[in-house]
């Protein structure tokens, strides 16, 4: 079994790294895992879509740590994470007949439903809501986790409250040094951006937060679903506070460019030039666009070609100029195909705290 000891080790509580292997997880390092689940301890493990920071969903202190840890409000509840479909129907009540084609459909996998809470949850977990958000991960390491653990899993993605998620287990580091027990290193994230959250409480039942299943995909079983409108505000956020505009933000500001695809470019490159000589400018944008930027003017780093290098991409992207030190962060609403864009156009859009700068040509 291979420790690693985390890099600033004088920080008290100590943060123990363990790297493993994402097929096949050393057993041994799940056990010692999953013994500290059951002993209320904070463990950061990889998922398909982000890292996330796991405690069992059983215990109301241990949820609460989660809160403390992350320094997330505790208005933003907390999705459950389980390696069995079955264990849904413990966890929550009067789950719709079109939940059962919903779970054989898409789980293991990156969507999240939404339903009525089973009394013996704790309600911190749900933010005190009657409901419960539940998704079961395809990734072998969590799955065997949550196997071995023999509990429910709550975990938010592992970074600091309204940072940019983690998607590798340096990104844990970077934001939860100290503050938590445990993370399982077992490399970058494949899928990158978080589950598609799917409230089956509503009629008709509504997505609140795009992510790694399409909505055209839960349209074959459900064809009257509903996209959540933008949430601006935590008042409007009420049925999810975390859908609030502000979240996945890096500390520079991020500039949102939407119009024709050559006059966001000209824009882009006038605002490099015009630039203070003293503003340290970071440009996130698709491969191809990189070509026509000043990048001699700017840090520059690619989206890559498809939506799917953009979604495993975009949250190290963020990070990355941050450290870098850059002032401003200039990017576009991607126009990929396929339906991880429409994520893709949300955490961007998040980033950039909802304002979207318009160029008309
Ligand atoms: O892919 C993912 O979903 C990752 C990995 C770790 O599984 N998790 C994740 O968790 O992104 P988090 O906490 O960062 O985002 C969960 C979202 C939040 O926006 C929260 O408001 C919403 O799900 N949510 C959780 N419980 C809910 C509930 N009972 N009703 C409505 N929304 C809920
Ligand atoms: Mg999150």
């Amino acid at each position: 079994m291979r420790r690693l000891k985390s890099r600033f080790s004088s920080v008290s509580p100590q943060t123990d790294v363990y790297q493993v292997d994402p097929e096949t997880p050393d057993t041994n390092v799940i056990q010692l895992a999953a013994e500290a689940i059951r002993a209320g301890k904070l463990v950061a493990f990889p998922t398909e879509t982000v890292y996330g920071l796991g405690a069992t969903a059983l215990d109301a202190s241990a949820v609460a740590r989660i809160f403390d840890a992350k320094q997330r409000p505790a208005t933003d509840p907390i999705i459950a994470h389980i390696a069995d479909s079955g264990t849904l129907y413990d966890l929550t009540i009067d789950a719709p007949a079109i939940v059962k084609q919903l779970t054989d459909a898409f789980w293991p996998g990156p969507l999240t439903l939404v339903l009525q809470r089973a009394e013996h949850i704790p309600a911190n977990l749900s933010a005190g809501m009657p409901t419960i958000a539940v998704r079961m991960p395809t990734h072998p390491v969590a799955f065997a986790l949550i196997k071995t653990a023999g509990v429910p899993i709550a975990a938010p993605s592992a970074n600091l409250f309204s940072r940019p998620s983690a998607t590798t287990a340096e990104h844990v580091l970077a934001d939860l040094n100290g503050r938590i027990d445990m993370i399982l290193d077992a490399g970058p994230t494949s899928i990158g951006v978080e589950s598609t959250v799917l409230d089956m409480t509503q009629t008709p039942p509504i997505v609140l937060r795009p992510g790694g299943t399409a909505i055209t995909a839960l349209q074959q079983f459900l064809p009257d679903v509903q996209q959540q409108q933008r949430w601006h505000t935590p008042e409007q956020a009420g049925t999810s506070p975390g859908m609030m505009t502000k979240h996945y933000s890096p500390r520079a500001e991020v500039k949102l460019y939407r119009g024709a695809l050559q006059a966001v470019l000209n824009a882009i490159n006038t605002y490099i030039t015009d630039a203070d000589e003293s503003q340290e400018v970071g440009v996130l944008l698709p491969e191809v666009d990189l070509r026509q930027i000043d990048v001699e003017g700017s840090y520059a780093v690619s989206l890559g070609k498809t939506a799917e290098d953009a979604a495993s991409r975009l949250f190290a992207g963020l990070r990355s100029l941050d450290e870098l030190g850059v002032e401003v962060i200039l990017t576009r609403e991607p126009t990929f195909e396929g339906p991880l864009n429409t994520a893709l156009v949300d955490r961007l859009q998040r980033a950039a705290e909802g304002r979207v700068t318009s160029v008309v040509t």
